[in-house]
């Protein structure tokens, strides 16, 4: 054992006491990680590790968590700072190039991605090619897929041109074929993007105008869009922009492992977003607080949520790597709480949430798991007041994340060390 270097970790195999010495490769901050390339081939086994709770599958210098103390940071910045002091459009750019920009990059930065938010008319016809019933994250999905057709369908991956414009063309388009496929499940005309406006406004206008770009009229006048709506859903985009190896982010770097056409990794973490364990919770939200009610019948859903025999769950509670508070919450529920006079957010729906935040925060069942609300517990009844639909809720989340996944598509490609994802298996059948 005295020979063992210190900046290792030692594996015996009781089988045969043969002893393996493995490197530890220390984190700028966090946990550090056993590097395990050569495990298989100097040992003859595998690691076993179902839904990754302990396997790092990358090295990333984009954003940093500390679940137990409740700390998120995009390229070192507190997400708290980022989220009341900047926009969405200066942490986007932060994202992709490791810094802030000054005035005239986040000019530059902005007037590009207004004018590339347009979106070919061979893709709006495909988008009209859906059934009305069409939910908007399977059109958004396939759309995105679509555009690899339109843009670069063979893209130089090393073309660093090439592959920058391909970035901000996909951060650009994605409001408007979010905003399209919204349109389209209610059966009513796209509205063209207007780029006399900003990113977030500018999306909320394509969900709202009315055709030849007019806003509703009312009894008392025009209804423009309000700057605290622009800045709260700025704020959303902005909490949801990156989040580390979780699993949409995970899907999107396996699929571009292959060589697959960044436009097409992209689509794929729209669908693995999908679910309802991940992006989808925050629409599930909504849909189960409204199933409860009354606040008269938290204390039934909440003896349901605890009953082992029974799978409900508390949607917008728990996360696999928040220990403590999601810091993300903590800015919605303060917005929240802030935006409660001013954008009229549904009452019976607060009075249910907060029931059963107050009783989650206090009962045995939650604490000793420690299941806090996470980011959609408080997203989805902001969006409400937005007047954005339920099943938009995951394609808001889509918008915000598109620049993690490309941000996270160019560290891959920056990496001439990445290899393509193919784990292993233990193989139990005949
Ligand atoms: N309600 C009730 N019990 C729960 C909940 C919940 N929301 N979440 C976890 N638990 C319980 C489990 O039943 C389990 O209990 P047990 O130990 O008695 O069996 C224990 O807590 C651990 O749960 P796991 O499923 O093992 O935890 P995991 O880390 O794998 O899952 C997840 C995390 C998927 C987020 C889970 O907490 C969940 O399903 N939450 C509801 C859906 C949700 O809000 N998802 C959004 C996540 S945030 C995001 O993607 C943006």
């Amino acid at each position: 054992m005295s020979t063992l270097q210190t900046n290792t970790m030692t594996l015996i195999d009781n089988r045969d006491s043969k002893v393996y010495e493995f490197k530890i490769l220390d984190a700028t901050r966090g946990p550090s990680v056993i590097d395990i390339a050569t495990l298989y081939k100097d040992t003859g086994v595998f690691t076993y590790d179902s839904g990754y709770t302990a396997t790092a599958s990358c090295k990333s210098s984009i954003t940093y968590i500390d679940g137990e103390k409740g700390e998120l940071r995009y390229r070192g910045i507190d997400i708290n700072t980022l989220a009341t002091k900047y926009t969405y459009l200066e942490v986007c750019y932060l994202l992709l190039h490791s810094v802030l920009p000054n005035k005239k990059e986040l000019l530059d930065f902005d007037l590009e991605l207004r004018h590339r938010s347009f979106i070919e008319e061979d893709l709006k016809r495909l988008i009209n090619a859906f059934p009305d019933s069409a939910h908007p994250m399977s059109i958004l999905s396939s759309s995105v897929a679509a555009l690899a057709s339109f843009h670069y369908e063979h893209l130089d991956m090393n073309n660093e041109k090439e592959y920058a414009e391909m970035a901000h063309r996909i951060i650009a388009k994605i409001p408007t074929l979010a905003a399209f496929a919204y349109r389209k499940s209610l059966g009513i005309p796209f509205i063209y993007p207007d780029i006399d406006r900003s990113f977030t406004e500018n999306f909320l206008y394509m969900l709202r105008a009315y055709p030849g770009g007019k806003m509703k009229r009312t009894a008392d006048g025009i209804e423009e869009i309000k700057a605290i709506e622009i800045k709260a859903l700025d704020t959303i985009f902005t909490l949801h922009a990156d989040h580390e190896q979780n699993a949409s982010t995970t899907v999107v770097r396996n699929v571009a492992s292959t060589g697959a056409h960044p436009f097409v990794a992209i689509s794929s973490g729209i669908s693995a977003l999908w679910g309802r364990a991940h992006g989808g919770a925050n629409e599930s939200v909504i849909m189960q607080l409204e199933m409860i009610g009354s606040v008269d019948n938290v204390d039934k859903y909440i003896a349901k949520a605890k009953d082992p025999n029974d799978d409900f769950r508390l949607m917008g509670f728990g996360h696999r790597v928040y220990k403590n508070f999601d810091p993300r919450a903590k800015v919605l529920k303060d917005l929240q709480d802030q935006l409660k006079e001013e954008l009229h957010l549904d009452s019976n729906l607060m009075e249910i949430a907060s029931k059963i935040e107050s009783i989650a925060l206090s009962d045995e069942y939650f604490i000793s798991r420690n299941l806090y609300p996470n980011i959609d517990f408080y997203s989805g009844v902001i969006l409400t007041a937005l007047k954005i639909d339920r099943p938009m809720f995951t394609a808001i989340f889509v918008i915000g994340r598109c620049v993690g996944w490309v941000a996270h598509l160019l560290e891959f490609k920056a990496d001439a060390k990445s290899k393509i994802a193919r784990p292993r298996q233990l193989y139990t059948g005949k």
